[in-house]
């Protein structure tokens, strides 16, 4: 009897534990569309064969419509007479991308579902995951939380003002991600996106022309990389975070240990002083699983941030205006 009350209470404390969204589900298309999912992760595969690097920058896409107002597919939506919205917010302009892509998904999903019932940020979502998934392997495969709906209209402000830029320091960091509801562990993990993609020369010219004995860089990286980022002019010029751009790996955390981040505020996260964060970068430097757990872990509850559900916002059947 007693034994039976210990696992009533255990049973208990697990479903406690669990952390559960009590609106998003994984379930959420499979009855209406079961094959919204496999039609977009087919146009994200494509894309990808298409252009190596869009599947990077529809992660981006994600982590930028996610931090401004939560993930409510906002930063999809071109500026209005009503609004002017986040594509021009200055972490976005001429910087993100991939909005074609989304097109095409909206339309190839809309196609196979009959009629719009996939939100824009519910297909944000997904194509992160797909592309994260693609680049990586089965190991960064994760079931997304679906049911977001999208939102009617889109701040260029709030864009400005809750997206982190290159130049901050760790603390400032880590007081941006806890605004969206995220730790250190998060920061650190959701920084590994950085795995993949590109950076313009603009958004690390300072941390590479910076003579400061306090700045953190390794003078040879820093005389290779000023080879693709001349000291003025060239500001669109793209370099790689790490080597290897188009593969999900842990050498963007090594670069961290060798002084070779590409931005200031990657290499903030490792500065070799035994902090929490110096210790989390080892980690994943040295173990691909853990960093994998850790970042699907994160990466679903970056995608967990006030999500519109239930009667609010709508579904969008265009994905850069509101119905
Ligand atoms: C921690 C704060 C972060 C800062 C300050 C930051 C900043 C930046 C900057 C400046 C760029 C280059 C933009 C350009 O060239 O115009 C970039 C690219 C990128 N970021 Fe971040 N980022 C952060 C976090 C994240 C997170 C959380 C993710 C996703 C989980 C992410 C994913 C990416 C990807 C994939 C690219 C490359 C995109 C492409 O090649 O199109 N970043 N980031
Ligand atoms: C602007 O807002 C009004 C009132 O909400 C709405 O009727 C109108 O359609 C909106 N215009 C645009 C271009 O979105
Ligand atoms: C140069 O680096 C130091 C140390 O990181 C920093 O305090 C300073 O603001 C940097 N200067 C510029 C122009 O980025």
């Amino acid at each position: 009897m007693a034994s039976f009350h210990i696992l009533v209470l255990v049973v208990a404390m697990v479903t406690l534990m669990i952390p559960t969204n009590a609106n998003l589900s994984p379930h959420f298309y499979d009855k209406v569309c079961p094959q919204a999912l496999p039609v977009i992760k087919s146009v994200v595969q494509r894309a990808i064969i298409r252009e190596r690097r869009i599947g990077a920058s529809l992660l981006r896409l994600h982590f930028h419509d996610c931090f401004v107002n939560g993930c409510d597919g906002s930063i999809l939506l071109d500026d209005t007479r009503n609004f002017t919205g986040e594509k021009t917010a200055l972490p976005n302009l001429n910087s993100v991308r991939g909005f074609s892509v989304v097109d095409e998904i909206k339309e190839a999903v809309d196609k196979a579902c009959k009629r719009p019932v996939v939100s824009c940020a519910d297909i944000l979502a997904i194509a992160a995951r797909d592309s994260v998934a693609i680049y990586g392997g089965p190991h960064y495969w994760y079931q997304v939380l679906l049911g977001r709906r999208d939102a009617r209209t889109a701040s260029k402000a709030a864009a400005n003002s809750n997206l982190p830029p290159p130049s901050f320091s760790f603390s400032q960091l880590v007081s941006n991600f806890k605004s969206h509801g995220l730790n250190v562990r998060d920061l650190v993990a959701l920084s590994g996106g950085h795995t993949l993609g590109f950076a313009r020369c603009s958004t690390f010219r300072n941390r590479i022309y910076n003579a400061s004995n306090n700045n953190i860089i390794d003078p040879k990286f820093a005389a290779s990389s000023r080879k693709t980022c001349p000291r003025s002019g060239g500001d669109n010029n793209l370099h790689p975070f790490d080597a290897t751009p188009a593969r999900v790996d842990t050498a963007y955390y090594t670069n961290l240990l060798h002084k070779k981040g590409l931005l200031h505020s990657d290499q903030e996260l490792f500065k070799g002083k035994g902090t929490e964060s110096d210790k989390l970068v080892q980690l994943y430097s040295r173990s691909p699983l853990v960093f994998a757990t850790d970042f699907k872990a994160s990466m679903i509850k970056m995608g967990n941030m006030k999500p519109l559900t239930g009667k609010k916002g709508e579904i969008r059947c265009n994905c850069r205006r509101v119905n």
